[in-house]
């Protein structure tokens, strides 16, 4: 896992090298069949980056998004009009049954289909009409990072190239990485202790960050076994907010754009209430809190940085627990469900 990680500057570096080309092929497609909504269809940690996408979708492209169900494809077998639809499925191996299933219903029902996979001769980038290869090289940890944050940034490029947009932002991506990983190792070590105990967290987030609050819980649960829940931040307010006490450690993902004042309310009622706070990113939000700081970059960029500090916490605490973060218990690399 730890080399996997290390490995995302070298992974987003060959993506913009040798994958802006493709992309852009795709993205023209896409533009001559102006989707009026687009799905999404991922699971795990590629539902993350999918969840990121659905953001980039509605804001960016101001086109409406959802994440799908798959099972109302494949064990229901519906089959809902999806003309004028983009079905954009997500996947490190495009080897579950379920993502395959649902985009060869999808293309029945008259979708436009385009699978983003780390595996260009996977069954879901044959089923999918178009394919953009994520280029992240082999991972060999069952836990994902470097597909993941390739995805990311894949997602994006394609997304604004679908609107015109300037990309060149994502090309400090590799290097701001690199340095992410060399600066927020030390400061992870130092944290560690804070969680060995922990038997529950919860992660939040808004707006672009969500995802990586999604995903942060998910590493940490399939990783160290702690029971992590992830809540947007408003959603916290809406009830599970009255969890957090002391024994209920809370890792708030903060970026400094649109969605942080937002954030900031909800994390001082948290911290007025005794809550016990880590704060990935804007140091500034809650000074009080302890913080891993990220270097700034676009909003809709930050997802690909904020996660890098909580793959090496994951990570460490698994190790610190006494478990092998390379090998989850019960996991398997390429997760078939139906
Ligand atoms: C978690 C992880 C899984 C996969 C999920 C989907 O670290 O790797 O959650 O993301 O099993 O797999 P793919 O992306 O291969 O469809």
């Amino acid at each position: 896992m730890m080399q996997d990680i290390a490995e995302q500057p070298g992974a987003l570096r060959r993506l913009l090298a040798e994958g802006t080309k493709p992309i852009s092929e795709v993205a023209r497609a896409i533009r001559e069949r102006r989707p009026r909504f687009v799905l999404l269809v991922a699971r795990g940690t590629s539902d993350h980056a999918a969840l990121h996408a659905k953001y980039l979708v509605e804001i960016e492209l101001g086109l409406p998004a959802g994440l799908a169900s798959p099972s109302t494809l494949t064990i229901y077998k519906a089959r809902p009009d999806l003309r004028d639809v983009l079905v954009l499925a997500v996947s490190q191996s495009g080897g579950s049954p379920d993502l395959t299933g649902s985009v060869q219903a999808a293309r029945e029902c008259g979708a436009l289909t385009v699978a983003v996979t780390n595996n260009p001769a996977s069954p879901l980038a044959e089923a999918a009409e178009f394919h953009v290869d994520v280029l992240a090289g082999h991972e060999r940890a069952v836990a994902a990072t470097k597909t993941y944050t390739s995805e990311l940034l894949a997602l994006y490029l394609l997304l604004e190239e679908v609107g015109g947009r300037d990309t060149s932002a994502a090309a400090s991506l590799p290097d701001l990485t690199e340095q992410l990983i060399a600066d927020a190792t030390g400061p992870v070590a130092d944290l560690t202790p804070r969680y060995r105990f922990a038997e529950q967290m919860i992660t939040t987030a808004r707006g672009y960050s969500y995802c990586t609050a999604r995903e942060a819980a998910l590493k940490l649960m399939e990783t160290s076994y702690l029971s992590a829940q992830a809540f947007s931040s408003a959603d916290l307010l809406h009830g599970p907010l009255a969890l957090v006490d002391r024994e209920m450690p809370v890792i708030a993902v903060v970026s400094q754009g649109k969605a942080r004042q937002a954030t900031r309310e909800v994390l001082d009622r948290l911290v007025a209430g005794g809550g016990d706070l880590l704060v990935v990113g804007d140091a500034g939000v809650i000074p009080s809190a302890a913080h891993l700081p990220l270097p700034p970059v676009a909003e809709e960029l930050s997802p690909v940085l904020e996660i890098v500090p909580l793959q090496l916490l994951a990570r460490e605490l698994a190790v610190a627990r006494g478990s092998n973060p390379d090998a989850p218990r019960g996991l398997k690399k390429v997760t078939e469900t139906w």
